[in-house]
């Protein structure tokens, strides 16, 4: 074992607060990184304050953080993927069983015995497993992804979270050209859907609450933006869409939403409410309709993603902030004012 820097939650009230925790000593399989660059995802928000306390209560202290990127430092003696040197990254998940047919198929994020990044029992040190929001992590090589080196990092981190939950329902519902393909909420994940809709070829639309995100939203690659409390505007794409994505972190009306699918088409949520959500059933009814979720993505397609932003030079738009700006961070996220994704620099970790 050894002693590693991180900021950590020790209650669902408390602000993060620098500590110190024990990370293991790499077995044969693992993989050290020192980590460079972590994204903040609303998820740690919802996490850290207990709000999925029904489907994942919170173990304290927490140290959240999913969306890392890094640099090896140590290998195992059978890690044949990685060596010290290499650029590593690590999504959500850091462990599966890999024997259920789900593991065999690459989709470990329906594994029924995965293990998270953080807030997951730790089957190597016992507790609960720690994030990203730290100076090191170390992981298993089969949960440790190549990281494209023709991109910058602060921009990669995001792609491990945002970026795999916005490639994989679009690749799912089979966004392409000729399609038209609604975002609904601009934010960390919304504004990946974006960038992932557009380069797939799809006329894509954005729905927005915040008026002064229309210009972001076009230079990231929509074609046309709606603000959504506008119901003239709601009304003219009625019955048009093939596919939504709705990544909205907040209770929203979903019903105005499946109204604008056409025959077929499907609304898929990658937003995560606290509190359920209110589904009119004769908008799914009436147009044959279907309404779906869809939890990051498996290893083997996270990789595929981020080969494809390699290919087509897709990041993140992040601001950098130091570790210490964390706790405002978070009330930015919650007035929805981020541009649009926080990526904390871990080399901010040091001073503490
Ligand atoms: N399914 C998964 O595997 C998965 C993975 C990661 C995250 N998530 C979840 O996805 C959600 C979004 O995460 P994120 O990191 O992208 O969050 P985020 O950066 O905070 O973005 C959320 C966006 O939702 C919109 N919004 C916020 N409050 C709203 C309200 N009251 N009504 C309507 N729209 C509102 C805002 O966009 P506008 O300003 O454009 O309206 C905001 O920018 C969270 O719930 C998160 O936990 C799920
Ligand atoms: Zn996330
Ligand atoms: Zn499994």
């Amino acid at each position: 074992m050894h002693n590693a820097k991180a900021y950590s939650a020790g209650s669902a009230t408390s602000p993060l607060a620098s500590t110190t925790i024990a990370r293991r000593d790499p077995t044969p399989q693992d993989v050290q990184i020192e980590i460079l660059y972590c994204g903040i995802c609303h998820s740690d928000l919802h996490q850290v304050r207990n709000q999925w306390k029904e489907a994942m209560p919170t173990v304290y202290p927490c140290v959240p953080g999913h969306e890392i990127v890094g640099r090896v430092t140590k290998v195992g003696s059978a890690v044949t993927k990685f060596k010290a040197g290499d650029l590593a990254a690590v999504g959500c998940m850091v462990d599966s069983d890999r024997i259920c047919p789900e593991c065999k198929a690459g989709m470990e994020q329906f594994c029924p015995n995965f293990t998270l990044t953080y807030n997951f029992p730790d089957k190597h040190l016992g507790g609960v497993t720690y994030g990203g929001y730290s100076d090191s992590i170390v992981v298993d090589q089969r949960f440790v992804l190549s990281a494209p080196s023709n991109l910058k990092l602060a921009g990669v981190a995001p792609l491990l979270c945002a970026g795999i939950t916005t490639y994989s329902p679009m690749r799912r519902w089979g966004v392409t050209k000729g399609k038209k393909v609604g975002v609904v909420g601009l934010g960390g994940l919304g504004h990946m859907g974006v960038k992932f809709a557009h380069a797939l070829g799809a006329h894509v639309v954005v729905f927005t609450t915040s008026p002064k995100k229309k210009e972001d939203a076009l230079r990231l690659g929509a074609d046309e933006v709606v603000i959504s409390k506008n119901a003239n505007e709601m009304q003219k794409h009625e019955r048009s869409f093939d596919f939504i994505l709705d990544a909205v972190s907040a209770d929203h009306d979903i019903g105005a939403y499946i109204n604008l699918l056409r025959r077929d088409g499907n609304i898929t949520m990658v937003g995560a409410p606290e509190k359920p959500l209110a589904v009119p059933v004769f908008g799914l009814i009436m147009g044959r309709r279907s309404l779906s979720g869809s939890p990051i993505g498996g290893i083997p397609e996270t990789q595929e993603m981020l080969d494809f932003c390699g290919q087509h030079n897709i990041t993140a738009d992040v601001e950098i902030i130091p570790i210490q700006k964390v706790n405002e961070a978070y009330e930015r996220l919650l007035k929805s004012d981020v541009k649009y994704r926080f990526s904390i620099d871990m080399a901010s970790l040091k001073s503490e």
